[in-house]
């Protein structure tokens, strides 16, 4: 089957409204929804909203074109025959979903040998859906996004994350103490994807996070770039699970030196 970005985008679209009917439905009856188990330690909880979201996107990815890859958080991969993959996290801020925080988001990437051609991140409790293909732009229900015009680290709001592993945690925390100091206030709102989009449109100057999986960061990451970030790794790797970093031009070159010099991509 041939893969055209915006058939796929729109597809993806399309699966992630309809798994973010599904999430935000069920976090209505959240008091009635018992936690499906534990990944990597007790504080990363997958419900089992995440498990449904997942296996309807599957579905109906599979439905469409059952020759693809699929690469889901909850339910692990499956090899295709077309040289396209769907990168999927049914769930991005499972803990906020948990709380009955609205920064939530269904986040679905087509790849296409290897590189994300479409991707699609969907705020169930906001409605905001962003959008990019590769080479098109980036949007926000429509609408083209792009990054602020920002031109200094000390004037930047800057969005990270932690992992779920304490040592981690403790070791992202020392990075932290010497970013606050170096910018205008950082944001942790708890949904990679949706630290990305704010990139994309305006809402954060720059965002940076180690530990990533590939369903954290292949949508939000093409709708970043799409809107004008600068999206990378440390010393010239590219954005991944060592560190992602999603900057306006104008502040990416000093935050990427103060995260090198800090060693934020290491342990
Ligand atoms: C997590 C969120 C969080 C980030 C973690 C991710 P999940 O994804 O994006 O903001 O700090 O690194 O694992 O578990 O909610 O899908
Ligand atoms: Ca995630």
């Amino acid at each position: 089957m041939t893969a055209d970005a915006a058939e796929l985008l729109a597809l993806a679209e399309k699966t992630a409204r309809e798994a973010g009917d599904l999430v935000r439905d069920r976090r209505e009856a959240v008091e009635r929804m018992a936690v499906a188990g534990t990944k990597s330690t007790p504080t990363d909880v997958v419900t089992e909203s995440d498990t449904a979201a997942e296996a309807l996107i599957r579905t109906r990815l599979f439905a469409a074109r059952p020759d693809d890859g699929f690469l889901g958080e909850e339910d692990g991969s499956v090899a295709g025959t077309t040289g396209v993959d769907w990168v999927v996290d049914p769930i991005d801020g499972t803990v906020n979903y948990l709380y009955g925080l609205p920064q939530y988001a269904v986040s679905i990437a087509a790849q296409v040998d290897g590189v994300v051609r479409a991707g699609v991140v969907h705020n169930p409790a906001s409605g905001e859906t962003w959008t990019a293909v590769l080479g098109g732009g980036a949007w926000l229900d429509g609408r083209p996004v792009r990054v602020s015009a920002c031109s200094s680290l000390s004037l930047a709001l800057v969005g990270t994350g932690f992992g779920y592993d304490a040592g981690r945690r403790a070791r992202q925390a020392a990075v932290l103490l010497e970013v606050v100091p170096a910018v205008r206030d950082i944001r942790r709102a708890g949904a990679a994807a949706l630290d990305l989009c704010a990139v994309a449109s305006g809402r954060l100057d720059a965002y940076y996070e180690r530990g990533l999986n590939p369903w954290d960061l292949a949508a939000g990451g093409l709708i970043a770039a799409e809107a004008g970030a600068v999206v990378s790794g440390l010393r010239g790797a590219p954005a991944g699970n060592d560190l992602a970093l999603a900057a306006t031009p104008g502040v990416a070159g000093e935050l990427t030196a103060l995260l090198e010099r800090l060693g934020a991509d290491r342990d």
